[in-house]
């Protein structure tokens, strides 16, 4: 969506009052009231009845109403709702709490890391604007699935449900939770060693003080969200469960992560590292934060990943998500993937 759209739409609005989160909430009811899903959340039940609340203030301008009407129109599967989001709660983004949507083709090509199987749960522990769960529910099309998403900020709980349930498909079910998983709660500790695959973009570098779960690299001394994420993943996940996650680069080379590396090898398998370069976030964010894909499966008593790619990225202009990504290397991926649907997920 261009941001003269954006900025109509902000100025259709802010003639009644309405703006930031409230905008996004009315623009957000109004795609519901065009699906009408069943079996919404009571989160998400409770966001939907504040956007109609506010949509009933405008329902005498027709511009308004009209305006709405296009923009679903245009856009009926809610593509662009992560960039409403992002254009009317901005602020949010600039704050210090690690949000920021992953680039949706990056999203895809690390999805296509997890084979495809059916009855899998995928987990996305910090789903943000559900770009990995959609991608997900996308690969998993004709295969059933249950896709798991959680985020410690309600609207975007919400975001995530919306778009997965305005796409819904019926061979996948889903659910959502509003929770800090640095707190994990009763209704998540029950997905401990329940899930086979985690596909996630955590927040990076929050200071992260008290931890609900026996963690060695908290123990170590490790206070870091991105590294403490790995345990929890790690909890989460099935004995040969996979994680597909981005972590930061400082993880995988900087001298006070060695102990974490050799914490990952003790309880994890590597099946991938690619090194990313400065600059994968242009799209969706201002950061220049650099991240890695890693790819790893928690040990089991399965056989080992008999190879492990090891890319580097070296320049943003290699990062062509549309042609060949990754080119070279993907030969050796889809081997390791192609080994993983017939040896190694536990089923
Ligand atoms: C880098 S963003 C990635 C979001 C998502 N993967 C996407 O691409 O849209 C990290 C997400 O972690 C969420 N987050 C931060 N701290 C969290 C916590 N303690 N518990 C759960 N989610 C958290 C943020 O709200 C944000 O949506």
């Amino acid at each position: 969506m261009e941001s003269q759209k954006l900025k109509e739409l902000d100025r259709v609005f802010r003639q009644h009052g309405i703006e930031a989160e409230d905008t996004f909430k009315v623009i957000s009811a109004y795609y519901l009231n065009v699906h009408k899903p069943s079996d919404v959340s009571s989160l998400l039940e409770q966001f939907w009845i504040e956007g109609n609340s506010i949509l009933e203030r405008i329902t005498n301008d027709n511009i308004a109403i009209q305006t709405l009407e296009y923009t679903v129109a245009f856009d009926y599967y809610g593509e662009c709702l992560p960039i409403i989001y992002q254009f009317f709660l901005g602020k949010r983004f600039r704050d210090l709490s690690g949000k920021f949507f992953t680039p949706k083709n990056l999203a895809k090509f690390m999805v296509k890391m997890l084979p495809i199987k059916s009855n899998v749960s995928i987990m996305d522990p910090t789903c943000g604007g559900g770009t990995f769960l959609i991608e997900a529910s996308k690969r998993w099309n004709n295969c059933s699935c249950r896709l798991i998403g959680n985020d410690v900020d309600r609207m975007l709980v919400a975001l995530s449900e919306t778009l997965i349930l305005i796409n819904k498909n019926p061979n996948h079910n889903a659910v959502f939770f509003n929770d800090n998983i640095f707190d994990v709660p009763k209704a998540q500790k029950q997905f401990f060693e329940t899930i086979d695959y985690i596909i996630a973009n955590p927040p990076f570098s929050l200071p992260i003080e008290s931890f609900e779960v026996t963690s060695n690299l908290f123990k170590l001394g490790y206070r870091n969200s991105d590294a403490l994420f790995i345990d929890l993943c790690w909890k989460y996940l099935k004995p040969s469960g996979l994680l597909v996650c981005l972590l930061p680069h400082s993880i995988i080379t900087n001298k006070e992560y060695e102990k974490l590396r050799l914490e990952i090898e003790k309880f994890w398998e590597i099946a991938a590292i690619i090194v990313m370069p400065e600059g994968v976030f242009n799209t969706t964010s201002n950061t220049t934060t650099r991240a890695d894909i890693v790819f790893l499966r928690k040990q089991s008593d399965l056989k080992n990943v008999s190879r492990i790619v090891f890319a580097n990225i070296s320049d943003i202009k290699h990062l062509n998500y549309d042609t060949n990504l990754f080119i070279e290397h993907y030969s050796e991926l889809s081997n390791i993937i192609s080994d993983f649907e017939t040896n190694y997920v536990k089923n």
